[in-house]
C-alpha cells in the first residue's frame, strides 16, 4: 500500500498541464468494439480505471499498446463477449462494453457491477434501453445475459439523463437497424466526444451536444483515431488546490467552457480567473476566500465529482455555506475525514452545511474514493503542520502522477510504501 505525507502550507506557483479525460477514454476506448480494425486515442491519461479497461478489452480478444498517453486497440480479432467479474468489480464503467458487444456480435455476459463506497449506482436505465432496442436480456448469477439477433432502433427516453446508459444506447444504436431517438440524454462533454468519435467511424448521429440524440443506425463501422479532450474535473480540481492554498498557478487546459460552472463558482468565492489561449490563470494569493453554496447538476451544471473539492475548499473560507449533492445523494465519505483535519462540517441528508475556520490542522485521513481523496489531499496542502492520506489507491484511479504535477508547483507532497491499511 502507498500513503501520501503532506507538509501543508506551502504557497504554490508554476504551470501544470491537464492530462487526458478519464472518463471520456473510459467510453471511447469500448466504442472500438464496434468496428474490427486498429484504433488509436492519443491523450489517454495513465490512470488505473484506464489499465482496468485495456485488461478487460484485452479478454474479449482486443490487442492494445499504450504508451505515452497514446493506445491503440486492434479490434480485429474479438472472439469472447464475457466481462467477468473480476474486472467489472474493480470499476462500474465496465458496463460499457454492454452496448458494442451486443449490437456488433448479438451477444453480451457482463457482471453486475453492485453498490459502490456511497450506496447503489443503479443500471436500470442501460437495460432497459438494451430492451427497448431489442435485446433479450437475463440476469443470471450476477451476469447481465443480453442477446439479439439485431437490434432494432426505437425511441427512448430517460428519466434521469445518465452519462453511462446514453453513451451504451448510443453505442449500441450505432449498428441497429433503423433510428434510433434518444431524449433527455446526458449532454456531457465525454458524450459528446464519443458522438463525434462514432461519426467519425461512420455513424450518422443528429443533435450532438442536445438532450435530443438522433441515430440512423449503419451495417458496419470503420476503424478510426481521436484525440481525447483533456480532463475537466482534473482542472477543476487543481484550480481549487490552487484556492485553498492561497496561490496563483496557470494550468494548460483547452476547454474552458466545459468548466465554466466551476470557474464562476471560485470567483464567487472571491477567485481571479483568466483564460487565454488554451491557459486558465488563477488568482488566489491575499484572496480572503468568502462562502459560497454549491449544488451539484448534471452537464453544464456544477459536477458531483467537484462537490468533495468545494466542499474542502469551503472549510477554509469566510462564513457558511451549503454544499447539495442531487446527483449523488449519499457521496460524502470524505467529510468525517475532512472534520479529522479540524473542519465544521454538518450533514443533513444530501447537503453538507460547512462553516468555514480559519486553519485547519494535519491528520491522518483516509481515502474512500476517488473524488473524497482528492478532497483530503487539497484540506492536507492546506493544514498547518503534517498530514497523511491513506488508500490513495482510489487517487490513482484517475489522476496521473497528481502528486508530480503538485510537487513540480512547489507542495511538499510524498508517496511512501505503507503497511497501514
Ligand atoms: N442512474 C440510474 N439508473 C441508471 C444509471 C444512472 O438511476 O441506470 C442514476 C444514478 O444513480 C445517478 C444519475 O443517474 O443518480 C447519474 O448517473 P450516471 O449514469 O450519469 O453516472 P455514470 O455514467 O455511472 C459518470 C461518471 C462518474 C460521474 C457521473 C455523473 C464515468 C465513467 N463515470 O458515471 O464519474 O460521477 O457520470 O456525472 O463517466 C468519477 O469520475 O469520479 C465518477 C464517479
Amino acid at each position: 500500500m502507498e500513503k501520501f505525507i503532506i507538509h501543508g502550507g506551502r504557497e504554490l506557483s508554476g504551470k501544470v498541464k491537464i492530462s487526458g479525460a478519464k472518463n471520456s477514454a473510459l467510453a471511447l476506448m469500448p466504442a472500438t468494439l464496434l468496428n474490427s480494425g486498429i484504433n488509436k486515442i492519443l491523450n489517454t491519461p495513465e490512470v488505473n480505471d484506464i489499465f482496468t479497461m485495456k485488461k478487460l478489452l484485452e479478454q474479449l480478444g482486443v490487442v492494445s499498446e499504450f504508451s505515452n498517453n497514446e493506445i491503440v486497440l486492434d479490434t480485429s480479432n474479438v472472439n469472447n463477449q464475457v466481462a467477468p467479474y473480476e474486472l467489472v468489480k474493480k470499476m462500474r464503467a465496465s458496463i460499457y462494453v454492454l452496448g458494442p458487444l451486443l449490437s456488433k456480435y448479438g451477444y453480451a455476459k457482463v457482471s453486475m457491477p453492485g453498490g459502490c463506497a456511497w450506496g447503489p449506482r443503479p443500471i436500470n436505465l442501460h437495460i432497459e434501453a438494451m430492451k427497448k432496442l431489442g435485446a433479450e436480456i437475463e440476469l443470471e448469477e450476477g451476469y447481465i445475459i443480453a442477446k439479439s439477433k439485431k437490434l432494432t432502433g426505437t425511441k427512448i427516453h430517460f428519466d434521469v439523463p445518465s452519462v453511462g446508459a446514453t453513451g451504451n444506447t448510443l453505442m449500441a444504436a450505432s449498428l441497429a437497424k433503423g433510428t434510433t431517438l434518444i431524449t433527455n440524454a446526458a449532454i456531457e462533454p465525454e458524450i459528446t466526444q464519443l458522438c463525434e468519435y462514432l461519426e467519425s467511424m461512420g455513424a450518422k448521429i443528429h443533435g450532438i451536444g442536445t438532450n435530443n440524440l438522433e441515430i440512423e443506425g449503419v451495417d458496419e463501422l470503420n476503424s478510426a483515431d481521436i484525440v481525447n479532450i483533456s480532463d475537466r474535473i482534473e482542472a477543476g480540481t487543481l484550480l481549487c488546490t490552487a484556492a485553498i492554498t492561497k496561490s496563483n498557478i496557470q494550468i494548460e487546459y483547452p476547454n474552458y467552457d466545459h468548466i465554466e460552472a466551476i470557474a464562476t463558482k471560485l470567483e464567487d468565492s472571491g477567485c481571479k480567473i483568466l483564460n487565454n489561449n488554451n491557459i486558465v490563470s488563477i488568482f488566489a494569493k491575499d484572496v480572503l476566500l468568502k462562502s459560497v453554496d454549491v449544488t451539484t447538476a448534471v452537464y453544464p451544471g456544477f459536477p458531483t465529482d467537484m462537490q468533495a473539492q468545494w466542499i474542502a475548499l469551503m472549510s477554509l473560507a469566510e462564513g457558511t455555506c451549503t454544499v447539495t449533492d442531487t446527483i449523488y445523494l449519499d457521496r460524502f465519505a470524505h467529510v468525517p475525514e475532512l472534520c479529522r483535519l479540524g473542519a465544521d462540517i454538518e450533514l443533513k441528508n444530501n447537503s453538507a452545511v460547512v462553516r468555514g475556520k480559519k486553519f485547519l490542522k494535519g491528520a491522518k485521513v483516509m481515502s474512500t474514493d476517488l473524488r473524497a481523496s482528492a478532497s483530503l489531499v487539497l484540506a492536507g496542502l492546506a493544514a498547518e503542520g503534517t498530514s497523511e492520506v491513506l488508500r490513495i489507491y482510489h487517487l490513482d484511479r484517475g489522476y496521473q502522477k497528481i502528486e508530480e504535477k503538485l510537487k513540480s508547483l512547489g507542495a511538499d507532497i510524498e508517496r511512501v510504501q505503507t503497511d497501514e491499511f
